[in-house]
């Protein structure tokens, strides 16, 4: 079964083509990242005007890649929400359009659900269900109990930041531009994690919440002070990681125990920290629990694990092509 998928929910224009959930064919991904950067964040308006001067070329491409036209199609899969509503729309009207036009079925998705199936593409076995998935990423920080490919439950979600959105505030006090959570881990690699000691949330009793509001903060206060303005940056930014990556592995552990999971996902873009791959790598060896960290190119997103959620899910996915709407506050 080949499918076209197409994601557009913030700022990657992305497309692909998938077969059978797993084997990717075609993937493009058009960052916009340098009409953002000069603003520190993504601007709403440019990217969803982006994403129609830039889809159109992007499916060409996926399908020119792969030297498949759209007749060679069995469906075309897009992402639903959550995500920009200008940026959401745009994919799922060329999706429809390409739908009603082709006759193909079509497949709409959550892009959280998405970021799960990443970690199905081009590896000879899936993850056995049930698993645990933790998916860290710019929108959202959750520890998922994923029992089917449609039956998902949060365990635990954050209560502020997501991450990734801790790692860029971080990474800009520390000088890096938009998105800067791959430079704080580039940085932080040549740093002493143990130089300070930054605080890590500790949930209430019997809850897997997440919370890097605290943490943020105090790298903010910490900088400001005498001591701060004189640390190397690369113990502060190994120090703040060390934070961040305790926080995540103690609610994937607690998780862990409190169920019968059979392997541990890791998704969303910064399931490519470096410094969190190497310690989930840690416990699941010492452990004996398999896990599944997808390439840095399926970490962040991309079209090719829409197409695979898309494919998985089946007909519990199948939409209408005149009926589906965008919802930028689609939730798990
Ligand atoms: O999943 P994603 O591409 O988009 C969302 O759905 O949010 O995640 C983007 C986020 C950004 O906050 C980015 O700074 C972060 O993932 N990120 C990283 C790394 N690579 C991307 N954070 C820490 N370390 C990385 N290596
Ligand atoms: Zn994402």
């Amino acid at each position: 079964m080949l499918l076209l998928g197409i994601e557009t929910s913030c700022d990657d224009t992305a497309t692909a083509l998938v077969r059978d959930g797993r084997d990717v064919l075609a993937g493009v991904s058009t960052n916009q990242d340098e009409f953002h950067a000069k603003y520190g964040g993504i601007v709403p308006e440019i990217a969803s005007r982006q994403h129609v001067a830039l889809l159109s070329a992007a499916v060409e491409d996926a399908l020119g890649r792969a030297g498949r036209t759209f007749t060679d199609l069995d469906g075309i899969a897009v992402t639903r929400g959550p995500g920009l509503i200008g940026s959401l729309v745009v994919g799922v009207a060329a999706a429809k359009a390409l739908a009603f036009a082709t006759g193909k079925p079509l497949y709409a998705v959550n892009h959280l659900h998405g970021h799960i199936f990443a970690a199905f593409l081009d590896r000879p076995e899936p993850p056995p269900y049930p698993f645990l998935a933790l998916l860290v990423s710019g929108g959202h920080s959750q520890v998922v109990a994923v029992e089917s490919a449609t039956r998902m439950i949060v365990l635990g979600r954050t209560r502020d930041d997501a991450a990734g959105e801790a790692y860029d505030k971080t990474a800009r006090l520390l000088g890096f531009g938009y998105p800067g959570g791959p430079h704080l881990d580039r940085l932080a690699q040549s740093g002493n994690p143990r130089a300070f000691a930054f605080p890590r949330h500790r949930p209430d009793r019997g809850s897997l919440d997440l919370s890097f509001s605290g943490l943020k903060t105090s790298v903010r206060y910490f900088l400001e002070s005498d001591a701060g303005r004189g640390a190397d940056r690369a113990d502060v930014a190994a120090s703040f990681q060390a934070a961040v990556v305790d926080v995540l592995m103690q609610r994937v552990r607690a998780a862990y125990e409190s169920g019968a999971y059979r392997a541990v996902v890791l998704s969303g873009g910064v399931a490519a920290n470096a410094g969190l791959q190497r310690a989930l790598r840690a416990w699941s060896d010492e452990r004996g629990v398999p896990a599944f960290v997808p390439p840095p190119k399926y970490c962040t997103d991309n079209a090719a694990m829409i197409a695979a959620a898309a494919y998985h899910q089946g007909d519990a996915a199948r939409v209408d092509p005149l009926a589906l709407s965008a919802d930028p506050n689609l939730r798990m």
